[in-house]
């Protein structure tokens, strides 16, 4: 509801709709009245609108989105038109977000204040929508047309400050906003309106616009790959040129279009997935979940390992304030990461910052931490060996986890007398940066232990999913059918860049062979060594060349590797590299090799096509999905579904993975293909479909509904 009370001759609507003031139906009646409430008393003579609580209206309620509620007048556009052409002057003061709606309310009124912590944007594009309630008509006129395209495209916030300085905000005011909005109110009353209705303002420069949005056409095509939703949003801001009522008209003409789009309800998906993963449940047992388990509280932590991993993961929980003990046995390498960390903390709070960092090379030193975090490598014998001494030198509390890509929990947590303190931690690298956090159950791991590394999550910005214990656990795992389809295409005809390019138009930011050069082509050759699945000087004596343990194997990739080609470090991959440059450029001495290795083998080139390449690569991964759901690894497809959007690069216009195969492949489809494929490739084991799949398709059942994500 919005709350009507007046303070002498100013009319005050608050709106209050925790916990972010959306415009559910009962906001947008509220405002209506109370607007004509407003208008209709001689005594007031002028209007604040504000939020109640945490912020001003984070926009439009998305959860009516596709329902009856959503249209039910008065609609939005209503509310700010009332606002817009209301002849007293309607003051809008901002404080917290206003985003989406709530932005485009403030930009219907006649003045806007805000707080200086305020923040304020049109993010509707994630959302697969675009600012809907006049936001690609107005927002041009204040800030023309190029500044309008870079925020409405990238949806980000902006802060009052900058707001101020463009022209969007009036005033920034201190102290209570209530009084300083009554007293700003009564000060233009009796001021005509007119002249401030930014509907009646004409965008500036507007002569230019043809060729600014050429000019920025190319970039955001580039950074949409394949959603629609950003150049819609050009479209409509272009028509701001046109008079007001026009520029409505095609806004709403293109706001159809985006919203009976399959990316919209995906992304919307998305965002409700995003924040639906804190409330956890164990896979396992449904009774152990985010109500029923309590997290300890963590001060400090300790970080084992000051490499890539270690650097960026403490460099994250000193930007969230706690305290930590960073623990490096090579001293060169501590320094290092200290000098990494220095310069990577803001300039602003880097001194303060450092100042709860503590570097340590004698495991005596994390004797006080509440949590260590063992980031060392990829090594099982070495983690034991360091979990050993975990266990020996912190106190009995002390929660022992592991970052570890894929290694088995239990078995690092069986050499430790408190296998219910082990929990796997996996973060994604670059650790400060990835948001995803997949944290993994052991056998033992007890709920306080689940709940507190949650928590830590929450408490260092992450998006955490809770994952029961197998190789790769969720993320890794589904990764590692992509990647051997991928190089089984290499085998039949396709290049190294056909496939990225076919996996890059889909909408993953890099393809598998690009991705293997930047993340080094020897960190897959190294766990297949460990696994005894090859050597370092070629396959393990009287082995078939193309299979290991009976499965089907492709050699290739090590033998990329036994050419020292490591990928970008060492100036050549799958691709090479100018000195300096990342740009990933074909190389004929690996195309030389794949074709002498189709030649050695018997395999006939022969050409396939990018439906075919994307289909190989990704339903595989999606069938292990299915696996993951069935042996109750994952306890929701959409755990699956943000782990591949925050740590993979999935494209989020596609709602992830088993949502893009449920709603927009159709699972009877994915198993067809699954089985066209598996009955041409009989030895790929990734691509007999999974028995939940056919489970499903046979008895017609719903991913939604083997979770508890079914109220989205
Ligand atoms: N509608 C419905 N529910 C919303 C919502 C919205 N616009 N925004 C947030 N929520 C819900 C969240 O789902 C969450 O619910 P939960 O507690 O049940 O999980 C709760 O509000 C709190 O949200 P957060 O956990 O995200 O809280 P934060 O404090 O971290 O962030 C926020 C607050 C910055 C406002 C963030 O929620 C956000 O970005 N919201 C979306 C804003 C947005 O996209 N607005 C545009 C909407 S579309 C629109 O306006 C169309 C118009 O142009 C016509
Ligand atoms: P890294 O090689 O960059 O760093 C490992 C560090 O551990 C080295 O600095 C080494 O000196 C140190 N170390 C070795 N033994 C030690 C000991 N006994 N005590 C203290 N320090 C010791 O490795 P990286 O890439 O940081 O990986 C670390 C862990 O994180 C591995 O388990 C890896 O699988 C995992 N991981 C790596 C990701 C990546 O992209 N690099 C992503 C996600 C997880």
């Amino acid at each position: 509801m919005a709350e009507y009370s007046t303070l002498g001759s100013v009319a005050v609507l608050q709106v209050n709709n925790p916990p972010v003031n959306s415009f559910s139906h009962h906001v947008r009646q509220a405002l209506v009245d109370g607007l004509e409430r407003a208008q209709r008393d001689p005594a007031v003579r002028s209007i604040v609108i504000m939020g109640k609580g945490r912020t001003f209206p984070a926009g439009a309620d998305i959860r009516e989105f596709g329902s009856g509620a959503a249209v039910k007048m008065p609609n939005l556009l209503m509310v700010l038109q009332a606002v817009d052409t209301c002849q007293k002057p309607v003051v809008s003061a901002i404080h917290g977000t206003a985003l989406g709606g709530g932005f485009e309310l403030a930009l219907a009124s006649h003045y806007r204040l805000a707080v200086p912590s305020a923040r304020m944007g049109l993010p509707e594009v994630h959302l697969g929508i675009l600012p809907g309630a006049g936001g690609t008509q107005r927002l041009p006129r204040v800030v023309g047309v190029k500044t309008a395209i870079q925020m409405i495209t990238s949806g980000q916030h902006i802060k009052a400050q900058q707001a101020l300085s463009l022209g969007i905000v009036d005033k920034i005011v201190q102290g209570d906003l209530l009084k300083e909005a009554v007293s700003f109110a009564r000060s233009v009353e009796g001021r005509p309106v007119e002249d401030r209705r930014i509907s009646q303002k004409t965008v500036p420069e507007a002569d230019k616009v043809d060729e600014v949005v050429e000019a920025a056409r190319k970039t955001i095509l580039r950074k949409a790959r394949g959603a629609i939703a950003p150049m819609t949003c050009v479209q409509a801001i272009q028509a701001s040129v046109l008079p007001f009522e026009a520029g409505m008209a095609r806004e709403a003409e293109l706001m159809a279009f985006l919203m009976t789009s399959w990316q919209a309800p995906a992304q919307q998906y998305a965002f409700f997935s995003e924040r639906e993963v804190r409330r956890w449940s164990h896979p396992r047992d449904k009774r152990i979940n985010f109500k029923t388990a309590k997290p300890r509280v963590v001060k400090s932590v300790g970080v084992v390992g000051a490499g890539t991993m270690g650097m960026g993961i403490t460099i994250n929980l000193l930007q969230a304030g706690l305290k930590v003990v960073m623990l490096e046995v090579n001293k060169k390498q501590l320094d290092k990461a200290v000098n990494t960390i220095k310069k990577t903390l803001s300039q602003k709070s880097a001194s303060q910052k450092m100042s709860q960092l503590t570097t340590a090379m004698d495991y005596s030193q994390l004797r006080d931490v509440d949590i260590v975090i063992e980031a060392v490598f990829e090594n099982m014998r070495l983690k034991k060996e360091v979990f050993r001494k975990l266990d020996a030198v912190t106190k009995p509390q002390t929660i022992l986890a592991s970052n570890t890509s894929g290694l088995n929990i239990d078995e690092i947590a069986a050499v430790t007398k408190r296998p219910d303190k082990v929990v796997g931690t996996h973060f994604f690298a670059p650790a400060n940066v990835m948001r995803l956090l997949e944290n993994i159950y052991g056998r033992q791991t007890s709920p306080e232990t689940v709940a507190t590394a949650m928590q830590l999550g929450v408490t260092i910005g992450k998006v955490g999913v809770l994952v029961g214990n197998c190789p790769g656990f969720v993320g890794n795992r589904m990764l590692g059918s992509y990647t051997a389809e991928a190089v089984f295409l290499l085998e039949e005809g396709a290049e190294p860049q056909d496939v990225d390019r076919a996996i890059e138009e889909f909408g993953f930011p890099m393809g598998p062979f690009r991705m293997g050069d930047l993340s080094g082509t020897d960190i897959g050759w190294k766990g297949r060594i460990a696994k005894g699945l090859t050597t370092e000087h070629g396959p393990p004596p009287a082995t078939p060349a193309l299979y290991r343990r009976g499965n089907r194997y492709c050699p290739l990739p090590d033998m990329l590797c036994m050419k020292g080609r490591l990928g970008q470090k060492t100036g050549a991959g799958w691709y090479r590299y100018e000195p300096g440059s990342r740009t990933a450029l074909p190389d004929p001495v690996v195309l030389q090799m794949i074709q002498d290795y189709r030649q050695e083998h018997g395999f006939k080139k022969r050409t396939i096509s990018s439906q075919e390449i994307v289909e190989r690569c990704l339903y595989p991964l999606i069938n292990e999905g299915f696996h993951i759901l069935d042996e109750g690894i994952a306890a929701r497809s959409l755990d699956i579904d943000v782990i591949y959007l925050f740590g993979y690069g999935w494209p989020r216009h596609t709602g992830g993975p088993m949502y893009y195969a449920e709603r927009v492949i159709g699972l009877e489809k994915l198993l067809c293909s699954l089985e066209t494929y598996s009955a041409r490739y009989p030895d790929h084991a990734h691509l007999q479909p999974s028995p939940l799949l056919r489970n499903m398709v046979a008895k017609g059942g719903s991913l939604a509904a083997l979770g508890t994500d079914s109220k989205l």
